[in-house]
């Protein structure tokens, strides 16, 4: 009896030991494993297909040193729904920081919802969720740019065109006819780069004269499509395309080449991305100029806030705006500097 007792008392004191022992040991600093989860809206959209090749190569260079990083993406295929069971998925499958594409940017709240009670902190991209959802929970970022700058310089670098050759006015009347293929209703970069690209014209004394809009949900075939249809409206009028970006330009200059218009009956065209097809559009002139959306240092950023949401290592380096946003600027593109964005 009196040996078990002693036995007990000697357990227990073991184990008040270990539990200090425990306590003084500092607790290391960096988790074993991050494990990114990516998830994007519809991966046939070229934009976030080169975003995501730009994220990717971005988490494996942080990747190599001390940290261990695994990244597993989903693509949503244009279904809140699915994004939603994904990120569940996601989660149930230990990942502990996500980085979330959103499909419908106005119903981010069951992501938020199952993140907030799995403690997994979102860095969402490329599709805002509006301020309020934003301040559901302080594990919330994001990352993107600022729409109205890329329809301003949009609208500069097609104001320079005009001023620098009076050809663009085909028919001579002073005006420059155009037309605009606007992306996604609903998303924060379509009518934004919209306005700001028509505000700048004008800014700049160039009169214009709307022929007609075409909403093409920042796909080359859809554009193509109104394009065309355009075309049979106005054919032969129309001098300039802004296009809200550069899938839409190309997709406008097909339906050009599909009515066998010449080159030299032509109007000209903006895009914005600076996507591979687009800066190659640019070197071969087919695109007047673009407006470079820069995925490679939104890719960093993402993967760098991605590591410091889980480690909390290099969070204090990171400038935000707001506390959770961060804005990369775009860059104009013309023949002159075009190379500069080829990697
Ligand atoms: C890009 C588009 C892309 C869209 C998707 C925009 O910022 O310019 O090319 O389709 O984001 O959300
Ligand atoms: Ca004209």
């Amino acid at each position: 009896m009196k040996i078990k007792k002693y036995l007990a008392a000697g357990m227990v004191c073991c184990m008040i030991l270990l539990l200090f022992a425990g306590c003084g040991r500092k607790k290391p600093e960096i988790p074993v494993k991050i494990q990114a989860g990516i998830i994007v809206y519809n991966q046939s959209d070229v934009f976030l297909g080169e975003l995501v090749t730009c994220l990717r190569q971005q988490f494996e260079e942080l990747g190599s040193g001390d940290l261990e990083i695994t990244v597993m993406v989903r693509d949503a295929a244009g279904s809140q729904r699915t994004q939603d069971d994904q990120v569940r998925e996601l989660i149930d499958m230990d990942c502990n920081v996500l980085c979330v594409n959103l499909v419908d940017r106005a119903d981010p709240s069951e992501i938020i919802d199952l993140a907030r009670e799995n403690d997994v902190p979102i860095i969402f991209f490329n599709r805002e969720p509006v301020a309020e959802d934003m301040m559901q929970w302080e594990k919330l970022y994001y990352v993107g740019a600022d729409a109205r700058q890329s329809g301003q310089m949009q609208g500069e670098l097609a104001a320079d065109a005009i001023e620098a050759d009076e050809l663009i006015d085909r028919n001579r009347d002073g005006k420059i006819q155009y037309v605009v293929l606007e992306g996604e209703p609903g998303h924060q970069d379509a009518i934004i780069r919209t306005e700001s690209a028509v505000d700048t014209l004008k800014s700049r004394n160039i009169s214009l004269e709307k022929s007609g809009t075409g909403i093409a949900n920042w796909d080359r075939a859809q554009a193509q499509n109104r394009m065309q249809q355009l075309l049979s409206q106005y054919p032969n009028q129309i001098e300039m395309v802004l296009a809200n970006n550069d899938a839409m330009a190309l997709g406008a200059i097909d339906a050009y080449h599909k009515l066998n218009y010449t080159e030299t009956a032509l109007p000209v065209f903006f895009g914005i991305d600076g996507t591979e097809a687009g800066l190659e559009a640019v070197i071969d002139g087919r695109l007047a100029a673009t407006v470079y959306n820069d995925r490679k240092g939104q890719a960093q950023a993402i993967a760098k806030l991605a590591v410091a949401a889980v480690t909390g290592m290099g969070m204090s380096d990171i400038v935000f705006e707001n506390e959770k946003y961060i804005y990369l600027p775009y860059q104009k593109v013309t023949d002159e500097n075009v190379r500069e964005f080829l990697y």
